[in-house]
């Protein structure tokens, strides 16, 4: 098992919004996630839509949500928070690529032992004041 790293509060997550982290993947890229709560759920998602994959859900102001379903930005693709599950539009029948959180006390742990928490916010936020990353490859 990898690395264990606290996210955030579980109350931290908007309910019709998301959180964004970025991760450093098993290959060396930094990935972004979105951190969702969807109907008895909390659930991570890569940051990015499966019609079109360079298109980011979360775009730096949070995912929109609705009724318990990310709407993907460009095409409105609804993809179910708990599932990553889509069933309309251009992303139909297509699952969102989920990243491993575990839920303990109220806050939200990454647990995925393909990728270990870099920062808060997108790949760009590294800079941002709070950060310590400056890792540059
Ligand atoms: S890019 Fe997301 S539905 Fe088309």
């Amino acid at each position: 098992m990898g690395v264990k790293s606290r996210l955030a509060a579980v109350e931290a997550i908007p309910e019709n919004g998301s959180l964004l982290f970025t991760v450093r993947e098993e290959d060396g890229r930094k990935e972004e996630v979105v951190l969702v709560r969807g109907d008895d759920c909390v659930e991570a998602w890569k940051n990015f839509c499966q019609h079109e994959t360079d298109q980011r859900l979360d775009r730096g102001f949070g995912a929109a949500m609705r009724d318990g379903e990310i709407i993907c930005p460009k095409h409105g693709s609804m993809f179910d928070a708990c599932t990553g599950h889509c069933d309309n539009g251009k992303a139909a029948g297509s699952t969102l690529v989920a990243v491993d959180v575990t839920v303990e006390d109220g806050d939200v742990y990454l647990v995925d032992d393909d990728c270990r928490y870099l920062y808060d916010g997108g790949i760009d936020d590294d800079d941002a004041p709070g950060t310590s990353s400056h890792l540059t490859f």
